[in-house]
């Protein structure tokens, strides 16, 4: 298992200045940046098209990853590819043939990751493992930041981790929402590897750099404590 990644959402930034907020997260020691896409279909909130994250990259020294909440995917991967997303994840409850979108995003050059809700059995992606770099447990409800961590999606995160871990697969599973100094441990104690924050990391008293430090040292301890995050108990 890798070390943990600390990747903030720009759900939060101040869009006027886009480019100057990419910047100051690279300066924070951010391994990524995330980009949640919304349609306002898959859920209730319209977000950035490709080429607003187009204009961040040149501002950028991390990748980039798109989390697709979008009711047809398929028809936007290449879109977000070029745009300069090196990640692109996918809602397994938005995919007809999840297998053959997964595969697509590896055959445009990116990296594939497919993304769970709260509700979604960690079972449905079992069979598509092989084809996916990333599995991502949401730990709230899709749509708005600043929600509060769902635990009860800990034992899903436990699940996956045995379920990559048992096929010796390279595959980093991530978490995402209500993500703070005090939920982070739990999900690292589950199994989880990366971290997306948004308003917990925009609003750290101590500003963005000791944010992304203080995750990645709770993270660590909670896995060194629970045996590397392999949801050992
Ligand atoms: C939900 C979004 C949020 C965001 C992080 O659709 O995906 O989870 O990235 O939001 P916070 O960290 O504010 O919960």
């Amino acid at each position: 298992m890798t070390r943990p990644l600390i990747v903030p959402s720009v759900l939060p930034a101040d869009f006027a200045v886009l480019g100057a907020e990419v910047e100051a997260l690279c300066d924070a020691g951010v391994d990524r940046i995330q980009w949640d896409v919304m349609d306002g279909v898959f859920v209730p909130n319209l977000t950035m098209g490709p080429d607003v994250i187009a204009a961040a990259r040149r501002h950028s020294t991390v990748p980039f990853e798109a989390h697709l909440m979008v009711v047809d995917p398929d028809e936007l991967i290449p879109r977000y590819i070029d745009a300069g997303c090196d990640l692109v994840i996918v809602h397994v409850e938005a995919c007809t043939h999840l297998h053959r979108t997964l595969a697509r995003i590896r055959d445009l050059g990116g990296r594939s990751g497919v993304a769970l809700n709260p509700h979604t059995p960690a079972a449905m992606v079992r069979h598509v493992l092989e084809e996916t770099d990333l599995v991502l447990a949401m730990t709230v409800n899709p749509g708005f930041g600043g929600q509060q961590y769902i635990a009860a999606v800990e034992p899903k995160v436990t699940e996956l981790r045995a379920m990559i871990d048992e096929r010796s697969l390279s595959i980093e599973l991530e978490v995402d929402g209500g993500i703070t100094d005090e939920t982070i441990a739990g999900a690292a104690a589950a199994g989880a590897d990366v971290f997306i924050s948004g308003s917990w990391l925009y609003s750290h008293a101590d500003g963005k750099r000791a944010g992304v430090d203080l995750l990645r040292r709770r993270a660590t301890a909670a896995r060194g404590r629970s045996g590397e995050g392999r949801g050992v108990a």
